[in-house]
């Protein structure tokens, strides 16, 4: 099925004008749809068509993925009237573009950036289980039970918690290990840690599904997910 969209949206979705600047370039000339000029801005376009703009090829994408390293300071949201968001730092970005669930201001590394509700939708449903590994430094040394406390499912007062599995790297007075959850509650691994007696001090995501944050992203930098990185993403065994 093809999906058409109406001209001055794409444009205003992608970021590249606003519907008002769409309409004044329609009625100048300078926009071309497959090398014609547009006769109005409401007119339907799809992903096939060629448009330029002011001399300039754009594509028409219905949908864009980002991996985006996250760095601490920024919140996950798409706009706040105070903090800086992990939409602000996606430049000439498009306007629907959202975070896929949330990291805290704090921690650092991956987080997918899209306008894909529907994939979105499946990566963050609970019933999905979809893994997600973190990098982990704590204050003190980690008992060694509780990679099984952990393995069986921790209760923290009411709250249940699936099993989620725990590799010590270093054992000292500030320790570090991965972690891997199949959920995604508040504060989840903080809380978890922190029932065990150690407080968390550092957080990075390593990966979500099949996707690992590419190490060669400095943090506070993005890129587009490439079409093998996007599968390994949707089609999860
Ligand atoms: N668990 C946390 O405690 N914080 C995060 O940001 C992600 C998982």
């Amino acid at each position: 099925m093809t999906d058409y969209i109406r001209l001055d949206k794409a444009l205003s979705n992608m970021g590249a004008a606003s519907r008002k600047e769409v309409k004044e370039a329609v009625k100048k000339g300078k926009i071309l749809v497959n090398g014609i000029p547009a006769k109005s801005s409401d007119i339907k376009i799809t992903a096939a068509d060629e448009l330029i703009i002011n001399g300039i090829l754009l594509k028409y994408k219905k949908y864009e993925y980002y991996m985006l390293n996250k760095p601490a300071g920024v919140i996950s949201a798409t706009t706040d009237s105070k903090e800086q968001t992990v939409t602000d730092l996606i430049s000439g970005k498009r306007k629907d573009l959202f975070p896929v669930g949330r990291l805290d201001k704090d921690t650092v590394g991956l987080l997918i950036i899209t306008n894909d509700g529907a994939l979105a939708h499946d990566l963050l449903s609970p019933v999905k289980h979809v893994k997600k590994t973190y990098f982990v430094r704590v204050e003190g040394r980690i008992q060694t039970e509780t990679e099984n406390i952990f393995s069986a499912g921790i209760r923290i007062g009411s709250e249940q918690f699936q099993p989620a599995e725990l590799v010590i790297l270093k054992n000292d007075e500030v320790s570090e290990a991965e972690i891997t959850i199949y959920e995604g509650k508040f504060h989840q691994i903080k809380r978890m840690f922190e029932a065990v007696g150690n407080r968390v001090i550092f957080l990075k995501r390593l990966s979500m599904g099949n996707l690992r944050l590419d190490d060669s992203l400095p943090e506070g930098d993005y890129r587009e997910l490439s079409e093998e990185e996007l599968q390994q993403l949707k089609y999860r065994q």
